[in-house]
């Protein structure tokens, strides 16, 4: 229906009858000569209905809307010069040029838009109810294009590395670890479910186990946990795993993948390889396992200064085993009190106490604004000064109590406050980094038991082994690793256990029972038993790549159908109820309540 897209013509067509066709993007009226500028997936070009040319169609295209179809024929001319001046439109590839349209059809009519596609709409829920209206803006469609080169990308690089792509179930089985699973009735086994797979991560392993060395999928991964603006119900993953590999094969191979996809899709040059810092240095420097490197507010430890300090907060929690950490947010001692009170909640929710504060308001201990300093000694006060260099104009924010806690508390305060500051405003860097050396376990004192800290098919260092086999399990070390992209966690992988007896062990320390092991494991254990070969892999979260390679803030950008925050599709609006005839034929009865769909409520981030 077409001789060219609309982002195709330039100097060199002039002349040329050409054949568009798209939508009306925008229609104006000059005295008689109608401007239309055409929009298709590619791009706009302007084209002209003047009376002289075609009177007929002049005067129809003046009764366009925007967003009508229509197909026009004309000749491609140079954009005259009115008054001296040049009419062209740098801004937009086809700027040089309009078509003169000789004929034109309309193809198909548009009713009055829910909202322009020109401008920027706060309303997403509007956005989501007419998606298909929505990914008609260039933003989207740019965001569409870029996803597609990651995924094609992604292919060459895998295929070039020997990888075969290959499918798992969809319809799977639900496991005990990880988030809560989306379940399936089964007709035809009554009282009978599916899980749709959070990951596939056993497949993939089984997949290892029969042989086939090199794998990966693209693969849809789903998790009914509390949804973010990185998180969805639905997702996708670069899922990768193989045979007779280590850490550092893992580690190249991505490193290698993600700089292509940088460079392929937005043209962006990616360290050839990425930083290491282990999950301890990590959480002490930065207070998080995600650390964005950007900017610095780096988390002091303070236990020295205090060691002998009478002021309550800080004596208790270092008598109570915990530690003392501050952020030096340097020339921010003018936050505002309504800054101080954010970030105090902040801390609080995060599971502080509160957030001890010194306001440097001169460059001496008697200049600072502060609750606490009348608590320190001048000798304290002197030793802090000295290694937290505090200058006038300083703000510094303390935390004490457990080690994680005073951990995650400073990092939330520390990524607010470089919002506060600014401190990232027109940084354009791509800040690549690989945190390794993760716990293997972690205690829940909630449940009063220990849980994987990556997910049960974890390896744990090769020191560690014979700790987890004697059920000594604190402080053991996985070899785990995720890479992070500007406090972005990307992806997450392992070198996994291939050995039936390792596994038992490490079921055993996540107390699933011999039963267990059975009914939810038999098939992992088998097959680990008939020579499973070494393996370890690692997953990409393909959405959190596609929304950093766009430069968006929320995946929900780069998914052509997402879900919002509540987890419902606003277009089709699902969820939604079913026919009793269905329920029943699935031996499903709804105890309905008649509220509308929640939020799903907090479930600890998934990993399986
Ligand atoms: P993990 O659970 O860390 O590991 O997931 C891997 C990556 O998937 C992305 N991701 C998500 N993206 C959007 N919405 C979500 N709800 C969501 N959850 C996770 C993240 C994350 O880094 N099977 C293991 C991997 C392995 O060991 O090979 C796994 O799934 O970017
Ligand atoms: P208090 O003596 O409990 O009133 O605390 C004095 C100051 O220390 C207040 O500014 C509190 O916000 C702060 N604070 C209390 N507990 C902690 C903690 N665990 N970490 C950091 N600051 C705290």
């Amino acid at each position: 229906m077409r001789t060219h897209h609309c982002n195709e013509l330039n100097q060199a067509n002039i002349g040329n009858t050409v054949t568009l066709i798209g939508w009306v993007n925008s229609n104006r009226d000059h005295g008689g000569v109608a401007f239309i500028d055409l929009r298709d997936r590619e791009g706009l070009t302007q084209c002209v209905f003047r009376p002289e040319t075609n009177a007929e169609i002049a005067e129809m295209a003046k009764t366009l809307r925007h967003e009508d179809v229509i197909q026009i024929t004309g000749i491609v001319e140079e954009r005259p010069e009115i008054d001296g001046k040049s009419t062209n439109n740098d801004e937009i590839a086809t700027g040089s040029i309009e078509v003169s349209a000789t004929e034109m059809t309309l193809v198909n009519k548009s009713e009055v838009l829910p909202f322009q596609l020109d401008k920027e709409i706060n309303n997403e829920d509007m956005r989501l109810k007419y998606r298909f209206l929505d990914l008609r803006r260039p933003a989207m469609a740019r965001n569409m294009k870029l996803r597609h080169r990651i995924t094609k990308t992604t292919r060459d690089v895998l295929d070039e590395n020997g990888f075969l792509e290959i499918e798992t179930p969809i319809l799977s089985k639900s496991t005990p670890e990880g988030a809560r699973d989306f379940l399936v009735p089964s007709r035809m086994h009554p009282g009978n479910f599916y899980a749709l797979p959070q990951a596939p991560q056993q497949y993939k392993q089984l997949l290892m186990c029969g042989g086939i060395e090199k794998y990966f999928q693209i693969a849809r991964c789903f998790r009914d946990e509390d949804l973010r603006a990185d998180r969805q119900p639905e997702f996708t993953q670069i899922d990768i795993e193989a045979s007779f590999v280590k850490e550092d094969d893992i580690i190249g191979l991505v490193e290698k993948l993600l700089g292509r996809v940088f460079k392929e899709s937005i043209n962006a040059d990616a360290p050839t390889s990425f930083d290491r810092i282990t999950y301890n240095e990590a959480l002490n420097t930065f207070g998080s396992d995600k650390p964005d490197r950007r900017f610095g507010l780096h988390l002091t430890d303070l236990g020295e200064v205090f060691a002998n300090s009478e002021f309550k907060v800080f004596s208790g929690a270092l008598k109570a085993g915990g530690c003392i950490k501050a952020i030096n947010a340097k020339g921010f001692s003018g936050a505002s009190t309504g800054q101080i009170d954010k970030l105090t909640k902040l801390a609080i929710e995060a599971g502080a106490r509160g957030l001890a504060y010194i306001q440097a308001r001169g460059p001496e201990p008697k200049d600072w604004r502060s609750p606490i300093t009348k608590f320190l000694s001048e000798t304290e006060l002197a030793a802090m000064k000295e290694t937290m260099n505090i200058e006038e104009g300083d703000l510094i924010l303390f935390g004490a109590g457990d080690w994680d806690t005073v951990c995650d508390v400073l990092g939330r305060v520390r990524i607010k406050c470089a919002e506060y500051q600014n401190l990232l405003e027109g940084n354009t860097e791509l800040n690549f980094l690989w945190v390794t050396e993760f716990p293997l376990l972690a205690y829940n004192d909630e449940d009063q038991r220990w849980h994987a800290v990556h997910h049960p098919f974890t390896r744990p260092v090769p020191e560690d082994e014979a700790k987890l086999k004697a059920g000594d399990y604190a402080g053991l070390r996985a070899q785990a690793y995720d890479v992070v992209l500007n406090g972005y966690e990307l992806g997450g992988g392992s070198i996994r256990i291939h050995e039936a007896d390792l596994q038992d062990s490490m079921f055993t320390a996540l107390g699933v029972t011999e039963e267990e092991k059975k009914t939810m494991f038999g098939h992992i254990l088998d097959a680990f038993s008939f020579g499973a070969p070494p393996h370890g892999g690692l997953a990409l979260g393909l959405d959190r790549i596609a929304m950093l390679v766009c430069g968006t803030d929320s995946i929900r950008e780069v998914i052509a159908f997402p879900k919002n925050n509540r987890g419902a599709d606003l277009m089709s609006a699902s969820p939604a109820e079913v026919d009793f005839k269905q329920l029943r034929e699935l031996y499903i009865k709804s105890t309905k309540k008649k509220e509308a769909p929640k939020t799903a409520d907090e479930t600890p981030a998934a990993r399986i």
